[in-house]
């Protein structure tokens, strides 16, 4: 018997109340329902809807239910539609006629879209702290690596000597973009639809902004339509989760290729390693390719929603159910990632020393020069063709930088004096950056400072 049953002459079909149950998934937001239900009816008893003394049983037995719930003692059953049903039904049976109250003034429509509110606010926090973690691994590497140099790349070639530190904090500004992205949705997320009922509002005397204020949100949704109707918020949650995907996507395929033998810059510790079952010499970076792969969960979860939610008619259609699979299913796999991310690094040691040799007189301080001339007073475009014709030659030599004599550099201009040599090192290149944000050492060093100031002001 459904709480909507007594207009029906026959029960929902058994497979068709498979298909339409929604427990397995809102299950999970029991804890929310049962909040929402309990902010709801304190407001009925001020409003003097519902008597105290209903009231207090029904929030007595509401925590009883919560415990139930909570020790598995009370089962999800698949033959009751959704967790806000499970929770009435479970109620009545307890207390009888006065659980029948909680319901009054109330439709599921605005209470899923409560539950749903209530759970992203406990998650935004949750992924924020999340975030924050993986910035603090990432902030010990840039720490460990203020003096290891190695190749900056665009196109995946060699552009221009840069400090490891740099590249690692590279991604704790971006990641630091995701936590502002967050915590701005809170705004939107945090606002109460609860009274909205079914779409129209109600002729009962409630008062929404007391619910709301009871549930520490920031007001109410004003206009009942919108209310229960929109799932904007939830497509602005998991576009935030996805923008952090996207980064991790490039943080795990850089982990991916720098443990490459080719790159051999970067050792995963075996125990965030695994083997091969046919190769024995294999040491896979696994973790790393999953966080990759995982990025599909969060982006079709990211399309799902939109999807669902494209051309619906207002206000509520059931369409809308299928929102929190892909809510729950993004926000988990983000969790998961940014942690196992974490862990990842942690786990992994650098090859300090790797491109040290390889770098000196490397074609990729071939910028240097220019400014280099461009310091002579040659215009830049002029000396970018200079430079472009010492490049061409050491090429055809098969020579460095390094390698070519000063009378050589002076056949493609007289400009060239032997001060150039001292240019050829990566740290020369390094150092003599000049603007704000550059990877010279006392600018990495300011950001370092930066971010372990404010990365440690909020606590795992
Ligand atoms: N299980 C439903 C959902 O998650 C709850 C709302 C049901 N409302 C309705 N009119 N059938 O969307």
């Amino acid at each position: 018997m459904e709480i909507w049953n007594s207009r029906f002459k026959k029960t929902l079909n058994e497979t068709a109340l498979k298909f339409s149950s929604s427990i397995a998934i809102d299950g999970k937001l029991f804890a929310e329902d049962i909040e929402g239900s309990k902010a709801h009816v304190k407001m009925l008893m001020k409003q003097k809807i519902v008597s105290m003394n209903d009231g207090k049983s029904i929030i007595k037995a509401l925590d009883k239910i919560f415990n139930e719930i909570a020790s598995g003692e009370l089962k999800f059953d698949w033959k009751k539609e959704d967790i806000h049903s499970l929770i009435e039904e479970r109620l009545i049976e307890k207390i009888g006629e006065k659980g029948k109250r909680l319901h009054t003034a109330r439709s599921r429509n605005d209470q899923v879209a409560l539950d749903e509110r209530l759970y992203m606010r406990k998650e935004i926090t949750n992924l924020i702290r999340c975030v924050n973690v993986f910035q603090k691994s990432l902030l010990k590497k840039a720490e460990e690596n203020k003096d290891t140099v190695i190749p900056g790349y665009t196109h995946l070639q060699r552009a221009q000597p840069i400090l490891f530190a740099h590249h690692f904090l590279a991604y704790v500004s971006m990641l630091e973009r995701d936590k502002e992205r967050l915590s701005d949705s809170m705004k939107r997320v945090n606002i109460s639809p609860l009274g909205a009922a079914a779409l129209a509002g109600t002729t009962l005397n409630i008062d929404r902004n007391y619910s709301a204020k009871g549930l520490k949100m920031n007001g109410i949704i004003e206009n009942s339509l919108d209310a229960v109707s929109d799932r904007d918020v939830v497509i602005e949650v998991i576009s935030a989760c996805s923008i952090i995907m996207m980064h991790l996507s490039r943080f795990s395929e850089e982990m991916i290729l720098w443990s490459s033998q080719e790159f051999s810059f970067a050792l995963i510790d075996d125990s965030y390693s695994t083997g091969s079952s046919l190769m024995p010499q294999k040491k896979n970076p696994d973790i790393a390719e999953l966080i990759r792969g995982k990025v599909g969960r969060v982006y079709g979860a990211l399309m799902g929603v939109l999807t669902i939610m494209k051309s619906l008619p207002l206000a509520y259609n059931r369409d809308m159910q299928e929102d929190k699979f892909h809510l729950i299913e993004a926000i988990d796999t983000t969790k998961d990632c940014l942690q196992q991310s974490a862990q990842l690094l942690a786990h992994t040691k650098f090859n300090k020393d790797r491109f040290k040799d390889e770098l000196s007189g490397d074609l990729l301080l071939s910028t240097d020069i220019v400014d280099y001339l461009v310091n002579k007073n040659i215009p830049f475009r002029e000396a970018h063709h200079i430079v472009g014709a010492v490049v061409a030659y050491c090429v055809s030599k098969k020579k460095k930088l390094n390698e070519i004599t000063l009378e050589e550099y002076k056949t493609l201009s007289q400009k060239f004096d032997k001060n150039v040599f001292d240019l050829l090192t990566p740290m020369a290149s390094i150092i003599s950056k000049k603007s704000a944000g550059s990877t010279s050492p006392q600018d990495v060093k300011k950001q370092l400072l930066k971010w372990k100031k404010l990365l440690n002001q909020l606590k795992p």
